[in-house]
């Protein structure tokens, strides 16, 4: 059976940037605590009029105009997000009418940073299946918008972007997705979460004057659980294909933190110059990360044909996933 691939990518970043020394002037931080503790120097942020669907249509324009496919031809669109520009309709929705591409069905999946390889494993199947034959899978997020600007421990970690794959069969066996692995622990969903807005705590006088719309995170122990999950994840999809890390020429990881992907990397023994890094430039762009450093990387020239690349993910559900591709 032709596998399903991934035909071509595409990203955008907002314009502003946020650099630490920016950051320095709004609560009591440093760039080089920031810098020695995440890897990160800078992020981007959307303007005030862009939503989570405005990044994506320009990320999936993109990728649209690289495959050479018309917006009609979509049969399915899924935008992974937590920060969708309403609950109803869902950021895909307000995508597929932007794009026009009126004969496609359309959802979001709240897989939090692990959403682009959870939503890559649904249009993985579709495409199997024979049911859909183009499938688009945006990573988009404004997080800025759910980001408490007064706490230090979290709102130098985050920011803006989206990324875009289409996805349609792989002509031959030869190359494609060749498998792609989503986990979920819902015991632990307290160390990340948003507690006001949703049906649990609606939003009222209290929830807005209690800081509880924004994003809390345990950082320490969510880095501890991620590092630990994330070598056996990597090294138990290799060994279901019978690869070793040394296959892998290129490294797309969740961009948390930079020590958690060196430190993912140096236990696989993967050297950095094979892993795909944009968080010193962007933060933690949640869903987005991957799509994006995956889109650098191909319109770099960094990634070949024939080359195996893995990606992988760990974010707030929990949840955790990985790829493996042969491009
Ligand atoms: O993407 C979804 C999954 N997310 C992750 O995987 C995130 C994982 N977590 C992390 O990236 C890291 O835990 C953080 C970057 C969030 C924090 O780094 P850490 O090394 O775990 O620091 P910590 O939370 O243990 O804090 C160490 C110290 C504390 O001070 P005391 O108690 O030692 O005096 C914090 O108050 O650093 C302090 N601190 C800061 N200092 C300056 C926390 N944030 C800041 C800050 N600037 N921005």
């Amino acid at each position: 059976m032709p596998l399903a691939r991934i035909k071509a990518t595409g990203s955008y970043v907002p314009r502003k940037r946020l650099t630490n020394l920016d950051l320095e002037k709004i609560v009591d931080t440093s760039d080089e605590w920031i810098t020695a503790r995440t890897g990160i120097k800078e992020r981007r942020i959307a303007a005030p009029a862009e939503a989570c669907s405005d990044l994506a249509l320009k990320a999936a324009r993109r990728a649209l105009k690289a495959g050479g496919v018309k917006a009609l031809d979509l049969d399915l669109i899924m935008v992974a997000t937590v920060t969708p520009d309403t609950f109803v309709p869902s950021a895909a929705c307000v995508l597929q009418s932007k794009l026009g591409a009126s004969k496609a069905a359309a959802f979001d999946v709240n897989a939090a940073c692990s959403g682009f390889i959870y939503a890559l494993s649904v249009a993985d199947s579709f495409i199997k299946s024979g049911r859909c034959g183009n499938v688009l899978v945006v990573g988009a997020e404004v997080l800025s918008r759910v980001t408490n600007w007064q706490d230090r421990s979290t709102c130098v970690l985050f920011g803006d972007g989206a990324g875009a794959a289409l996805v349609g069969q792989a002509p031959d066996e030869t190359g494609g997705i060749i498998s792609v692995n989503i986990y979920a622990d819902g015991n632990m969903g307290d160390l990340l979460m948003i507690p006001a807005g949703g049906s649990r705590m609606p939003a009222s006088q209290d929830t807005l004057k209690n800081n509880l719309h924004y994003l809390q995170m345990s950082g320490n122990e969510t880095f501890k659980i991620a590092v630990k999950t994330l070598e056996s994840l990597v090294r138990n999809t290799l060994e279901a294909s019978g690869l070793t890390p040394s296959d892998i020429s290129l490294f797309v990881p969740h961009q948390a933190n930079l020590r958690i992907i060196r430190a993912t990397a140096e236990r696989l023994g993967i050297p950095m110059d094979r892993v795909a890094v944009n968080i010193d430039r962007l933060g933690n762009t949640s869903a987005a990360s991957i799509p994006m450093a995956l889109d650098e990387a191909v319109r770099s020239g960094r990634v070949k044909s024939g080359d195996y690349v893995l990606l992988e993910a760990f974010g707030g559900g929990l949840t955790w996933a990985s790829a493996l591709l042969r491009w």
